[in-house]
């Protein structure tokens, strides 16, 4: 028997939740929540049998739905995915997973309580370009890393509730939460930012952060940028990877090329600037299928709660992207700053207040 789900927010995002829990055999789209009731019907166009609502206390008042997809602004999360789950529903929330740490915690504690499934939708972790990375990480395949940058600009609408580090940033960081061994845990950020056009929020922004072992992630995410770029480059001791999410026809390359240590004497290295030496190798380019992550993510949320597990990425991974993102907001507010990273998992308690 499938899961009978309604999706709540039928804005950009919302009609690509609606489509893949549509066509999912796993899961029967019941009903699409939205305040505006005009944008809930176009979106599940004439002659269908999912139903409208705009209320959503009636919506979480039925007893035949068991979960919801929740693809409202940030600033609404927190309220929406807590009375769902004092409702009973398995949630899956948009990234970022709430606008404050405290409320994410307050979900993730919720969900506990209630033996509920939270998940929140961290799309790229569900493409196969990601997984595909975690694997070559996971392998040893790229040796040692020891830099990662990430580029994420486009044209972007300036978001009514959060900066560009809360918008585009939690894409990266879910990505990097994913593939890097043990979770993303960097101890340190700085946040640069900018607003050029004067719309009260950072546009522009770069992240950067020092890594365990002396290994550095940048990232840079830009509202503001008129060419699109989707790169990520990951180098390592053994291999460098490009994975550029604009070529369809090559996202992935693996370059057989790193840098090798002429002495594991990192003293000896100091001295020596010639023991460092660069090695020139192939570039192979894996096939990847082409799946839509959403697809994924679908039938991710139903094997959890069918399975009675956390999903792959659930409430407390979108909390350690939240520890980031907390900490570059200081960061920028401090001009900069290389600030600590507080890790949240002691807000959650397991006790719902
Ligand atoms: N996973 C991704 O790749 C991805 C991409 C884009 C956006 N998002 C996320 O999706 C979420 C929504 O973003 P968007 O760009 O679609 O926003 P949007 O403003 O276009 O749409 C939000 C919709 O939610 C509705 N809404 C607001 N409060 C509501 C409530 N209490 N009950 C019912 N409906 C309500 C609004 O009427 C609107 O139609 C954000 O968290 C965003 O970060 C994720």
């Amino acid at each position: 028997m499938s899961l009978r789900i309604a999706v709540v927010g039928a804005g950009y995002w919302g009609p690509n939740l609606v489509r893949n829990f549509r066509s999912n055999p796993a899961w029967d789209l019941v009903a699409v929540c939205d305040l505006d009731e005009a944008r809930a019907r176009k979106v599940i166009g004439a002659r269908s049998t999912v139903e409208v609502e705009t209320s959503l206390e009636r919506l979480l008042a039925r007893d035949d739905i068991d979960a919801v997809a929740v693809a409202t602004p940030a600033r609404t999360h927190s309220a929406i995915v807590l009375a769902a789950l004092a409702a009973g529903k398995h949630v899956l929330v948009e990234k970022p997973i709430a606008d404050s740490r405290v409320d994410a915690a307050r979900m993730i504690d919720a969900a506990r309580a209630r033996g509920l499934v939270l998940m929140t939708d961290h799309t790229y972790c569900y493409t196969p370009v990601v997984s595909k990375i975690a694997e070559l990480i996971t392998d040893g395949v790229l040796g040692e890393v020891l830099f990662i940058d990430s580029v994420r600009i486009n044209l972007g609408l300036v978001q009514p509730d959060v900066d560009v580090f809360w918008d585009l940033a939690p894409h990266d960081l879910s990505i990097l939460d994913f593939v890097l061994p043990g979770g993303l845990r960097p101890d340190s950020v700085a946040a640069h930012g900018a607003d050029p056009l004067r719309t009260g929020k950072a546009c522009i922004g770069y992240l950067t952060m020092p890594l365990a072992g002396g290994a550095m992630a940048h990232v840079h995410v830009n509202w503001l940028s008129p060419t699109k770029i989707r790169q990520f480059v990951i180098g390592g001791t053994r291999r460098t990877l490009v994975w550029d999410d604009q070529n369809p026809q090559q996202r992935l390359a693996i370059y057989d090329r790193g840098v090798d240590f002429a002495s594991a004497n990192p003293n000896e290295l100091q001295r020596e600037a010639a023991a460092i030496s660069y090695r020139l190798g192939d570039m192979h380019a894996p096939a990847l299928p082409e799946q839509e992550a959403l697809g994924n993510v679908a039938r991710e949320f139903a094997a959890a709660i069918i399975e009675r597990r956390a999903p792959r990425t659930d409430g407390r991974s979108g909390l350690r992207v939240l520890d980031v993102l907390d900490a570059a907001s200081r960061s920028l507010a401090a001009n900069g700053d290389l600030v600590r990273i507080e890790s949240a998992t002691e807000l959650v308690t397991g006790r719902v207040a």
